[in-house]
């Protein structure tokens, strides 16, 4: 949240956001406060990580601006299809993790989509935390009530992937890294955190969330592994991705269930980065080294070791020098 005097700073960053120089005065004028006022919503949007220059005596301004978050143009993007689907939408300034959200409003969280302009601790898989700098990237989670429990989601990871590298543009440079990594040139693009709330052999809530880096800036200089921005694809407009988002993710999770993995095995094999490739699959006892030959029917992971195919259902992969 903005807190007090939020409606101030909200409108404030939306002046700011054009990307141009505005002076104190014309800012105050608009805002019918004084230049104090805005210099201390200036100081309370660098406190939320916005880059607000202050250029000698002529004014403010964010260079480059930024695209804020709006759920009324996200909600109007979206294909009839996928809007029929959703029952609720909302834009957060701020939250620890849009998984976090989701997760509590419990049952009242199916269908629903929660996007943040920045979480305070966005959570990555096996405990890493997720780089979620102000007005930047995507944040974006959805939850989904499961049937089905675990055993039903099988598959479903790498399937979201897909769904994620398609709503990205489908690029040829786009890849998808098993379970559910989508990299640029083989440095990772958008990462996907799926959890399950509830009963895990019955209904449950399922809640999937993804980041898409667009637009990283300067925040990029924590992110400890190889990483890529989708800017370097051209422009993306962060609500236009915000819906495409939602137009892939939400006729997936619908139909999942009946679908299964199934109907996008071709697909990953065709897309997946480390095919054929010499990999060591990471595992809570001992690594397992072996060549990568795509995903079984239901999305396991192959794995050719000593002549042998096995085949994995959880653990992390990382490419091997040959
Ligand atoms: C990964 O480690 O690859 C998964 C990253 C998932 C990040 C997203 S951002 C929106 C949602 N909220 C979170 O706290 N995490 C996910």
């Amino acid at each position: 949240m903005l807190g007090y005097n939020g409606a101030m700073k909200r409108r404030l960053l939306e002046l700011l956001a054009d990307g141009h120089l505005h002076s104190g005065a014309a800012l105050a004028a608009n805002l019918g406060v004084s230049r104090t006022a805005v210099w201390k919503g200036v100081t309370a949007l660098r406190a939320l990580g916005v880059e607000v220059q202050a250029e000698g005596g002529k004014g403010y301004r964010i260079p480059g601006g930024l695209e804020l978050l709006d759920a009324e143009r996200i909600r109007r993007l979206l294909p009839a299809s996928a809007a029929a689907l959703l029952a609720g939408l909302e834009v957060l300034e701020e939250v620890d993790s849009t998984n976090r959200y989701l997760a509590d409003l419990a049952e009242r969280a199916h269908a629903r989509s929660v996007l943040a302009e920045r979480q305070t601790r966005g959570r990555g898989r096996r405990g890493r935390s997720w780089v979620s700098p102000f007005g930047r990237n995507l944040y974006l989670s959805v939850g989904w009530r499961w049937e089905g429990g675990i055993a039903a989601l099988e598959g479903l990871s790498p399937a979201v992937a897909l769904a994620v590298r398609r709503a990205l543009g489908g690029d040829p440079r786009l890849a998808v890294k098993w379970p559910n990594d989508v990299l640029l040139d083989g440095r990772k693009v958008a990462g996907i955190l799926s959890e399950i709330h509830g009963d895990p052999v019955g209904p449950c809530l399922l809640v999937v969330g993804i980041g898409v880096n667009l637009g990283m800036g300067e925040s990029g200089a924590a992110i400890d592994q190889p990483w890529a921005d989708l800017t370097e694809l051209g422009r993306q407009g962060r609500n236009a991705t915000a819906a495409a988002l939602l137009a892939e993710l939400l006729p997936l999770l619908d139909r999942f269930p009946r679908s299964g993995f199934e109907p996008f095995r071709e697909e990953w094999n065709r897309l997946d980065l480390c095919r054929d490739r010499p990999v060591r699959v990471h595992l809570a006892g001992n690594p397992v080294d072996g060549v990568a030959r795509g995903v079984g029917p239901t999305g396991a992971l192959l794995v050719e070791t000593g002549g042998v195919l096995r085949s994995f259902q959880g653990g992390e992969i990382s490419v091997r020098a040959r």
